[in-house]
């Protein structure tokens, strides 16, 4: 829709700023297509704040001043990824979670260590939070002193601008943070809040006394209860409260104030024009708050989002954002965008559900609730993808619904109790070695730390050099990793599990960690364990090969990819799960059996959607199969799968 005025002001600014345009080049007419969605939000979220008119233009103008900072070699991929369409969708990307110094030591070492992941098949690399946070009080990275400098530990601003160039070079995409939600409290603008200074309290929400944070309290959950309770901390400096959600040393930041969201933008394309492919928004189900409610997944939040989106969409179009929003099953959804913003939200968000129901799966063996949750998660748009995974550097929540729990026919706490029993070893028999987090002494929630190996068996199974119960936890292992590999998205491995690291203890010792187990699962790269990944006989040998091959099989079908190309099979044995992936003419079944028995699954279950061929290629296990009658069975042995393609 034309609006005389602002049309003219866009155009007058670009002409104003003398932009070098090469030939082909879509800046403009991106920014005249999105002005009108980027005002309509803009003025939503802050048309009662007294400078909305003069931050706006603000706004307008650090969109422009950022892409006339765009390299060339970035304005020019921005215009072949956009000629792709969606170019996350394709089934060729496998990514990595990693921390440099954790795993490489600094940024020169991780690029010199490249064609270790190639090798591997990853593609796509998370580095986790590369900026400086301060020793000590950096929850990994997650609490931000300065946005735009490398913490010393990594290494320099150019180490990363040549690593990027490098894996560029090598066709390796990159992913990085931006922690849109708090600061460090020894940021610059947390300093001068401290200091007294009014423009930089309100960057926060910072109040004189106990008055609206008790009422906020009363509505607010807490997400560290243990280490962190309460979603407030007193300032001595300034004799003032001050809103931190997460660690009392990480400040939120108040987005119902402009300039915040303005200088935020700024950060975000400072990283765009690193040449980042993928930016993952830190917890956004937090970023708007308000009185009465629990303060996360405000429709305010969503608005931002959008308009974050939309203004990427003009500077740094080739640039995916995913949003990190570990949320019910109903709410993340909402991430992609509703009504008239369907798919103009989140290109991306992890599936936290099927992550959280495979390892429910595992522990009971039984996918019930898993195919429960499925009909919620199909109602993801085209266009848009997950981050599949088993692990990251976070505990696993079992956020899903009691209703889903339910409606598959157990008690949902006596359900949740048995997990948390189960992944922290203290229920009779179980394999796993892991902890509860985030315990909530009033509600008993709690969440799960542990390594994918540790939580499989494999570290008690080494423990008690059971060599039989080490096979039994590598399959899991593999099974697991494959579900993530195979179901829509792309698959993010987390660093060390592609051989097998279990659990790592010495973060009880270190006083900057030891308040947090989720440090258990955040390994140290041993390189010299990591080259027995070349010794056969070895589990590393075991689990990196294998964890190979996924990747290949995956790389090789395009029905992989994300095109809303997914049937879930219906639950023909209990312990099953399986679905198909369907692309151009291929049709391809994948099984998985949760169960440490052998299970029967119907020959039927490849029928019901059709079938043109009655011959299957298993593309696993080499093998061909031929499809049997209804009441003719394929037996699957205790956690084997199946990647069956219709021939
Ligand atoms: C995200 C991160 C987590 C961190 C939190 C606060 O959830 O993944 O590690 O603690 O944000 O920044
Ligand atoms: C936040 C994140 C979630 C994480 C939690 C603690 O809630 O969104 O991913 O589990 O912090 O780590």
């Amino acid at each position: 829709m034309y609006q005389h005025e602002l049309h003219q002001k866009i155009n007058s600014l670009v002409e104003n700023s003398h932009i070098d345009f090469d030939t082909g080049d879509s800046f403009f007419i991106r920014f005249i297509a999105n002005a009108a969605a980027i005002h309509a939000l803009y003025m939503e979220l802050y048309k009662e704040h007294p400078h909305a008119e003069a931050m706006f233009d603000v706004l307008l103008q650090t969109i422009i001043t950022n892409y006339k900072k765009r390299p060339a070699v970035l304005r020019q991929k921005d215009e072949e990824q956009l000629s792709k369409g969606f170019w996350f969708l394709n089934n060729d990307i496998v990514g990595m979670s990693l921390y440099v110094d954790r795993s490489c030591g600094n940024l020169e070492e991780l690029r010199n260590k490249l064609d270790y992941f190639k090798k591997l098949g990853v593609n796509l690399l998370h580095l986790m939070p590369l900026f400086e946070s301060p020793a000590g009080e950096s929850d990994g990275g997650y609490a931000v002193s300065d946005f735009r400098k490398v913490d010393q530990r990594f290494g320099t601003l150019d180490d990363l601008r040549l690593l990027e160039e490098n894996m560029t070079k090598e066709g390796i995409y990159l992913m990085t943070d931006i922690v849109l939600n708090h600061t460090s409290h020894h940021h610059k603008w947390a300093k001068k809040a401290k200091q007294g200074e009014t423009k930089y309290q309100d960057f926060f929400y910072m109040y004189p006394d106990r008055t609206i944070p008790d009422m906020l309290e009363n509505t607010m959950p807490e997400i560290f209860p243990e280490s962190a309770p309460g979603n407030f901390t007193y300032v001595e400096e300034c004799n003032k409260w001050v809103m931190t959600v997460f660690h009392d040393y990480q400040w939120d930041l108040n987005y119902t104030n402009p300039e915040v969201f303005v200088e935020m933008l700024d950060n975000i394309f400072f990283y765009a024009n690193l040449g980042v492919d993928i930016l993952r928004i830190d917890a956004p189900a937090f970023i708007w708050k308000q009185l009465g409610t629990t303060s996360q997944n405000l429709p305010q939040a969503h608005s931002i989002l959008q308009l974050i989106k939309q203004c990427v969409n003009v500077a740094s179009p080739g640039m995916a954002l995913l949003g990190e929003a570990i949320v019910a099953p109903h709410e993340i959804m909402k991430y992609f965008g509703t009504g008239l913003a369907t798919a103009k939200e989140c290109d991306l968000a992890y599936n936290a559900t099927q992550m959280a129901l495979q390892w429910d799966a595992l522990a009971t063996g039984e996918t019930r609730v898993m195919l429960a949750a499925q009909h919620e998660l199909l109602q993801k748009p085209y266009g848009t993808s997950w981050i599949t995974y088993t692990r990251c550097h976070d505990d696993i929540g079992l956020g899903y619904t009691d209703a889903i729990i339910e409606q598959s026919g157990f008690n949902a706490y006596d359900h949740r109790r048995f997990l948390k029993d189960y992944y922290s070893g203290v229920y009779p028999g179980s394999p796993a070695k892991g902890a509860l987090f985030g315990v909530n002494p009033q509600t008993q929630d709690a969440r799960i730390s542990g390594s994918l190996a540790s939580l499989c068996g494999l570290e008690k199974a080494m423990e008690e050099k059971d060599e039989a119960a080490i096979k039994i936890s590598s399959k899991k292992i593999l099974l697991m990793q494959a579900l993530t590999f195979f179901v829509s998205g792309i698959p993010m491995i987390y660093y060390g599990d592609e051989v097998g690291y279990t659990n790592d203890y010495s973060y009880l010792s270190d006083e900057g960690k030891g308040y947090d187990n989720r440090w258990m699962h955040r390994p140290v790269i041993n390189w010299k364990k990591n080259d027995n990944t070349e010794v056969e006989g070895t589990i590393e040998n075991e689990i990196f090969s294998a964890t190979q091959r996924l990747i290949s099989l995956r790389k090789k079908i395009a029905a992989f990819g994300d095109y809303k190309n997914i049937t879930w099979l219906s639950s023909h044995n209990i312990h099953v799960a399986g679905f198909i992936r369907e692309h151009n003419d291929k049709k391809l079944y994948c099984v998985f059996n949760f169960c440490d028995k052998e299970a029967f699954l119907t020959w039927y279950a490849f029928k019901e959607h059709g079938i043109k061929s009655y011959n299957l290629f298993d593309h696993w296990n080499q093998k061909q199969y031929l499809i049997g009658a209804d009441n003719e069975y394929l037996i699957m042995q205790p956690y084997d799968f199946y990647i069956m393609e219709a021939l």
